[in-house]
């Protein structure tokens, strides 16, 4: 007999976590190693110590559940993030990562012992509070001590000293956190983020792909001057200089390729008078693309923009780009065992590409991944909007446990 999630379980843990960090100005804030981190993290591991799983901590936050079993047999790992962008909503993320423990936590109950073991994982700061998809870079290619001394957060803060006050981070920090021997597959389930298995009226989204994505620090250093008695022609504006340059972004996606996007998510304006030339503006820019080539070039186009804006009105331009995370395909055999479990479900089921990003793609480094995605109502996303329906929240979780059960018998 096919065995199921508890569905009224897995809605009613989603609900609680939805309570984890509510911001009064709307949404969910529960931006990595935030307070609100640490105490959706108290409510995950209290979870797992009610259906009596084990925890795993490593230094970057990261978490593996699973009951004790011999590492000797590489595992089955599903599991997502429980972090969200400021003002988010209450499934990115928080489905994948609930919907795997609620799998682990059912196999346990049911007394079903596969072949393999299966854990349950939640990444650290999957949104880039500190670095896009961190904790998963962490364990699949490791960052360096020099790396995670640099990193700062969206406040300015240090990664190392939010890492120090996080009591959810515990081991080694530097090299590649995990061991791929311990893994022998990896799926994640999320919520689609966009809006055609809607528009198709298709209950799972099957991942064929993740796009590839950069992003880069621009700083416009100009000069501080007085609002009123510095003539037009005698300023060095640098927020003239990012109008421009941003104004530029759209027409370098839209000659990039039909897939290219780019945003400037964030804005910070120095000294901020409404009475004075600001002298520094410093912007935060994510540039996305399904193929490799196409972002480093786009990389390239954004950084020629950002001179000539510099240049125009007599500033400087400081350019940091961040490494390109690559676009990857997903496997194609996990891809099939996600179209049978649904089929078997009676589900219908449909290829997607993934225009966001997730922890999935380094996994894929690591052991063969797939993604599992159910429907976003209007396609809605980072935005407290974001919205996917009990029914399909539950099928994902059922499609889910089909297939991790499939690799783990394997
Ligand atoms: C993650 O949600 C991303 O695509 O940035
Ligand atoms: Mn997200
Ligand atoms: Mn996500």
């Amino acid at each position: 007999m096919t065995l199921r999630v508890d569905g009224d379980r897995l809605l009613r843990d989603l609900a609680e976590l939805a309570e984890i960090g509510r911001d009064p100005a709307g949404g969910l804030s529960r931006t990595a190693f935030s307070p609100a981190d640490a105490r959706a993290r108290e409510w995950y591991a209290a979870k797992c110590a009610d259906a009596g799983l084990a925890v795993e901590l490593d230094g970057l936050g990261n978490m593996v559940a699973g009951l004790p079993a011999d590492d000797a047999v590489p595992a089955v790992w599903s599991g997502s993030h429980l972090d969200t962008v400021p003002q988010g909503g209450a499934f990115d993320g928080a489905l994948g990562a609930v919907a795997a423990l609620e799998c682990v936590r059912r196999l346990a109950e049911s007394g079903r012992r596969p072949r393999r073991p299966v854990r349950a994982v939640v990444f650290s700061d999957e949104e880039g509070n500190y670095g896009h998809l961190l904790g998963s870079t962490a364990m699949a290619r490791g960052f360096t001590e020099a790396e995670l001394a640099a990193m700062t957060g969206r406040d300015g803060d240090r990664l190392l000293d939010a890492l120090d006050g996080f009591a959810w981070a515990r081991g080694p920090r530097t090299g590649p956190l995990v061991d791929p021997a311990r893994l022998h597959a990896f799926v994640e389930l999320h919520i689609e983020q966009g809006p055609h298995l809607e528009q198709q009226g298709t209950r799972i989204g099957v991942v064929t792909s993740i796009v590839g994505l950069s992003g880069a620090e621009v700083r416009f250093s100009g000069r501080t001057d007085h609002a009123g008695t510095t003539p037009m022609d005698a300023r060095r504006d640098a927020l003239q200089a990012a109008a421009r340059f941003i104004a530029a972004l759209p027409g370098i996606a839209r000659d990039s390729g039909p897939a290219s996007v780019v945003t400037t998510g964030r804005v910070r304006v120095e000294p901020g008078g409404a009475n004075q030339v600001p002298g520094l503006v410093e912007l935060l820019l994510d540039f996305r693309d399904p193929d490799r080539q196409t972002i480093v070039a786009m990389e390239q186009a954004i950084a020629g923009a950002a001179a000539e804006a510099a240049a125009a009105c007599d500033v400087t331009v400081d350019w940091r780009p961040e490494e390109v995370t690559d676009p990857v395909p997903l496997d194609e055999g996990n891809r099939q065992l996600i179209r049978r479990s649904a089929s078997d479900l009676g589900l219908s089921s449909t290829d997607v590409p993934s225009g966001a990003g997730h922890d999935s793609q380094n996994m894929a480094k690591l052991v063969p991944t797939a993604m599992v995605f159910v429907p976003s109502r209007d396609g809605r996303s980072h935005s407290p909007a974001e919205y996917t329906a009990d029914r399909d929240v539950v099928a994902g979780a059922d499609v889910l446990l089909a297939t991790l059960l499939e690799l783990a018998d394997s």
